[in-house]
């Protein structure tokens, strides 16, 4: 088995009306007062905002409220928050919502812990995070794995770009996981949700050929449910044991469990958050749209653990390597669409876009041609532009 190291320090606290434990989820971290984030409003319609103060000021904690952040979050939101609340005495930022209020959260709980200007120079990748305030989190939806994570997603939002901090400071204190409140999520939400959760692990998986075997049958387990539940979800939207079980995966998929010993560049990631950042879709399609086309590219390497993921995973009965290979990136196409995602530029909002601006992709990706796109499979500029090439229609 390779070496790892595994430290995951989020309190879950999973169920039905989890979130009238803030309060006391928040005292536990001697929290003081605490700063809520929310989004563009799911949370206040639901009554949640109110629930979640009322439980903070049951345990007898003062709060400050704001909302408004965007998916595709900006650094600019963070910055701005940081600046209205830097001398208001807030010990905790609690997040009340999907990834990116979570993912703006963290920003915010570093800024306040030093200023608006390290955190900026954190996110811009010009300095190491120096502190943060602890963060807590609400969650309202099962995706980006940002309630177990040490990573926070911003865009600069003048260029576009997608901006990527982690830190160990990052990773929530506390985690409220009710499935109930992820039964309002929008479908096309819920798909891009799953199929966010499924590519966490996935792109873990495709990382190695082997080597830790209880990494790997975690990894399987977890695709299985994520593959079984997902659908059910878009078919069943109050189904509390389905929504559980995608709420549960989404927490599992993006804390490093199914990847441990295995080094990840996360490739398709990578990919997707030039299009995310250029189309303002959301993260999940992003992934749909590439990833069949980034495995065929890596398959020369790959192929014996698309193999593997064909039959343990969605059941090929291909005995022949090559054949099982080309099965798995037929079945993950086709549970994408299923779900109603797209698998190319055509099917996607955006439609079909110019060849200079799939240069423009791949030369991001690729830091203008000098490395190569990491994984298991390193990619240089023409491969990573081929990728682009194909998931445009050729
Ligand atoms: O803003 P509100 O009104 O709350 O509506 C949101 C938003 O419009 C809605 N929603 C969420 N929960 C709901 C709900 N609507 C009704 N009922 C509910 N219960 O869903 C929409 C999307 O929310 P968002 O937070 O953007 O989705 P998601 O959780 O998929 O987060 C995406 C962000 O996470 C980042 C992505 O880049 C993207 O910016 N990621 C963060 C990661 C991390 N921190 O580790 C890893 C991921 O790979 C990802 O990159
Ligand atoms: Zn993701």
């Amino acid at each position: 088995m390779r070496e790892f190291e595994f430290h995951v320090p989020t309190k879950i606290l999973f169920g039905s009306g989890a979130e009238e434990k803030t309060g006391a989820a928040a005292a536990a971290e001697g929290a003081g007062r605490v700063l809520v984030l929310y989004g563009g409003g799911s949370a206040v319609r639901g009554g949640l905002v109110d629930r979640v103060k009322l439980s903070l000021a049951q345990a007898g904690i003062d709060c400050a409220v704001k909302g408004g952040v965007r998916p595709n979050p900006v650094l600019e939101f963070a910055l701005e928050t940081v600046r209205e609340y830097r001398d208001q005495g807030i010990g905790l930022v609690l997040a009340v919502g999907g990834g990116s209020v979570m993912d703006t959260a963290k920003a915010v709980a570093a800024g306040l812990a030093s200023s608006a200007a390290g955190m900026e120079e954190a996110f811009r990748g010009r300095a190491p995070l120096g502190a943060a305030l602890g963060v807590g989190a609400v969650v309202t939806m099962a995706a980006s794995g940002s309630e177990t994570s040490p990573t926070a997603v911003l865009s600069d939002g003048r260029t576009h770009e997608k901006l990527i901090c982690t830190s160990p400071l990052l990773v929530p204190r506390f985690a409220i996981l009710n499935p109930e409140l992820t039964c309002t999520t929008p479908p096309l939400q819920t798909a891009c949700g799953a199929a966010d959760i499924l590519m966490h692990t996935l792109e873990r998986y495709c990382a190695d050929l082997g080597g830790n075997a209880l990494t790997d049958a975690l990894a399987e387990g977890l695709m299985r449910t994520v593959v079984e539940y997902g659908p059910r979800c878009l078919a069943e939207p109050g189904d509390y044991a389905a929504r559980s079980e995608l709420m549960w995966c989404g927490s599992l998929s993006h804390c490093g469990l199914t990847g441990l010993g295995r080094d990840n560049g996360f490739p398709v990631h990578r990919l997707g958050h030039e299009l995310a950042a250029r189309y303002d879709i959301p993260h999940g399609m992003s992934l749909t749209i590439l990833w069949p086309h980034w495995a065929r590219a890596a398959r020369r390497v790959l192929a014996p653990r698309l193999a593997r993921l064909a039959r343990t995973v969605f059941g090929a009965a291909e005995p022949e390597e090559d054949a099982a290979s080309l099965a798995c990136i037929h079945a993950v196409s086709a549970w994408f669409e299923g779900l109603g995602l797209p698998v190319s530029f055509a099917q996607a909002p955006m439609g079909r876009e110019e060849d200079q601006v799939l240069a423009q992709f791949a030369a991001r990706c690729t830091s203008g041609g000098t490395a190569p796109l990491g994984g298991l499979c390193p990619l240089d500029y023409g491969q990573v532009l081929a990728v682009y090439r194909a998931a445009n229609g050729g």
